[in-house]
């Protein structure tokens, strides 16, 4: 709808403008910022009246004698200084609808111009816990990387693990040491819980120079390939990946696992490249780029270093590397890296490396999205009581076990019986989806609080809330018995809680190139947290299943419709709906 008053807008645009002016830049119509002002708004005779010399006022009337809306529009309204308000008529609405019926995109197009995009998100670090900022990465990466999908472009999921560097000259030394089988025994290897593996580690590393000394040759041998180094490593990352995949598992996640070290053998070129370019200097035995716009404390340029003094290289340039790579090798034309806003100033230097190196053609896009932090419930960072990092694992389970506590007592009030089978299946959906959809309706720039009793709500703007919608919804349309394979209802949308749901309904494509636009995913949960909403409240006053023709049929449509959107939404949010709960 936008789309066509856009053109319509432009059509009377030509005959207003004199042919010497410019025509003015940013769109014409915007969705009304307030249901009184109808539909839709349009500031363009404000933009006008200065090339034009006339008042707004005198422009908009100018403009609103010129379009042409009368099969889509109520007769517009000029409002204040010179807007023009547009109220859509119902039966335009219903035209409209009954289209949106017949497509199984529910009316969102896919891109014109589809583009290789890469997405870089989760990306634990190996031997060590994943913790909920990487959750937070991945439910997020998982949803945009669905959404972009959908809309035709190319999706690489990528999870850059932290998989190379110094710490693992003391992981390879402590397992040499402690666990000497493991080398031998290809099949059986007892590390345990990693994070203590780590911190036994990292203990020996700080107490005992003797070790340390062992540690540092270790990193040599491992970077010049050495077999046992190697094994000993590859060991650690197969043990690593073992306890991450459990957390993919659970949250139904896929990723390509292309580590740092993939990038070892082009750090050297890259270091290379940026000093013939002239960009890269030596300073104090270190290789480094001077940044612009970043100074330290006594106000000279920051620099951003390479190849340390030791010759070893560090995550800045593993990302140059990468990001080369990605642009070159991959055809990436929008990357975008998803992990905490700490990491902010990092990948604004490695991109401002990147562009002045004439690495990044003019089309491509790199974004760094930067998410706020979890907190506990006191309002600190997420920890356990005893101040550990929470490990993710007990965090979904005490999830899906808590959705299993309200599901059976809510069974129990309901005097229902369920299998246990269906239990389980239920409690695992429901608890997963809550933290899954805590996060994304969340503005992702926000830290937000972790709240087990607010994320499990049944009211709310909760995962328990909108799967309950949608099996209410469902639940009428599969009584309403309507085979709607071979029938598209005409619409009759008389109450106004239809012609509100039913507008509601009509924006789920806008809302969806939004989303997709400004990488805000907290936007469609807002958007479907409105449409279970006005479904209730429409639900509330019109009958359905008793209404009489031709309103049951129409009523039963928008039902289905409401259905329909509720489930494709969730599902670009990468939570799962269920015809029962
Ligand atoms: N491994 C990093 C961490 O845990 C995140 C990596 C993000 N991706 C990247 N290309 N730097 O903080």
């Amino acid at each position: 709808m936008l789309r066509e008053l856009e053109e319509r807008f432009n059509q009377a645009l030509a005959v207003l403008l004199p042919p010497d002016l410019p025509r003015p830049a940013g769109p014409r119509v915007a969705l009304a910022s307030q249901p009184q002002f109808g539909d839709f708004q349009s500031n363009l005779a404000l933009t006008l009246a200065k090339p034009l010399g006339r008042s707004p006022r005198a422009v908009a009337e100018a403009l609103v004698q010129l379009l042409h809306l009368e099969d889509l529009c109520e007769a517009p309204e000029i409002a204040g200084p010179g807007f023009i308000n547009l109220r859509l008529r119902p039966a335009a609405v219903a035209r409209e609808l009954a289209a949106r019926f017949a497509d199984p995109r529910l009316g969102v197009s896919p891109a014109a111009q589809p583009q290789r995009v890469i997405v870089d998100f989760s990306s634990p670090n190996i031997a060590k816990e994943m913790h909920v900022g990487h959750l937070r990465s991945t439910i997020l990466g998982d949803a945009l990387a669905r959404l972009l999908s959908f809309l035709g472009h190319e999706v690489l999921r990528l999870n850059h693990v932290g998989d190379w560097g110094t710490q693992f000259g003391m992981l390879i030394t402590h397992l040499q040491e402690a666990y000497p089988e493991a080398l031998q025994t290809a099949n059986v290897l007892a590390l345990g819980d990693l994070t203590s593996f780590y911190k036994q580690a990292k203990a020996r590393f700080d107490a005992d120079p003797v070790f340390q000394e062992m540690a540092r040759q270790a990193v040599v041998r491992l970077q010049a390939g050495d077999p046992v180094a190697l094994q000993a490593w590859r060991l650690l990352c197969d043990q690593s990946r073992l306890a991450f995949q459990e957390i993919y598992s659970l949250l139904g996640i896929t990723l390509t696992e292309r580590g740092e070290s993939f990038y070892n053998p082009y750090l050297a070129e890259v270091v290379a490249d940026l000093q013939t370019a002239g960009l890269a200097v030596e300073d104090q035995g270190a290789i480094c780029v001077f940044l612009d716009g970043f100074t330290n404390k006594d106000g000279r340029p920051q620099p951003l270093i390479i190849q340390k003094s030791d010759g070893g290289y560090n995550y800045a340039t593993t990302d140059l590397a990468a990001l080369r790579y990605r642009i070159t090798q991959d055809g990436a034309q929008r990357l975008v890296y998803i992990t905490d806003a700490g990491q902010a100033s990092h990948f604004a230097q490695v991109f401002q490396v990147a562009r002045r190196a004439g690495w990044v053609p003019e089309d491509v896009q790199l974004v760094h999205i930067p998410f706020g932090l979890v907190l506990g419930e006191d309002g600190k960072k997420f920890r356990t009581r005893s101040g550990d990092t929470v490990r993710l694992r007990d965090l979904l389970d005490e999830a899906i076990q808590r959705a299993k506590t309200d599901l059976t007592q809510r069974l129990v009030a309901e005097d229902r019986q369920e299998s246990a089978e269906f239990i389980d299946h239920i409690a695992q959906v429901v608890g997963i989806s809550a933290v899954k959809y805590a996060d994304l309706s969340q503005n992702l720039t926000s830290n937000y609080v972790f709240s087990f009793d607010r994320m499990l709500a049944l009211q709310g703007n909760t995962a328990p809330y909108m799967l309950y919608a949608y099996v209410r919804v469902q639940g009428i349309s599969r009584k309403g018995q309507v085979d709607w394979q071979s029938l598209i209802p005409a619409f009759d949308l008389a109450e106004e809680t239809e012609l509100v749901l039913a507008k509601h309904l009509l924006q789920f494509p806008d809302v969806i190139q939004s989303v997709a636009q400004d990488l805000l995913p907290h936007r469609l949960c807002t958007y479907l947290f409105e449409l279970s909403q006005k479904f209730n409240q429409f639900y509330d006053r019109c009958p359905v299943l008793g209404a009489e023709e031709p309103w049951r049929t129409s009523r039963l449509g928008l039902a289905h419709l409401t259905a329909q959107t509720l489930n494709l939404g969730l599902d670009l949010l990468g939570i799962p709906v269920v015809e029962r709960m």
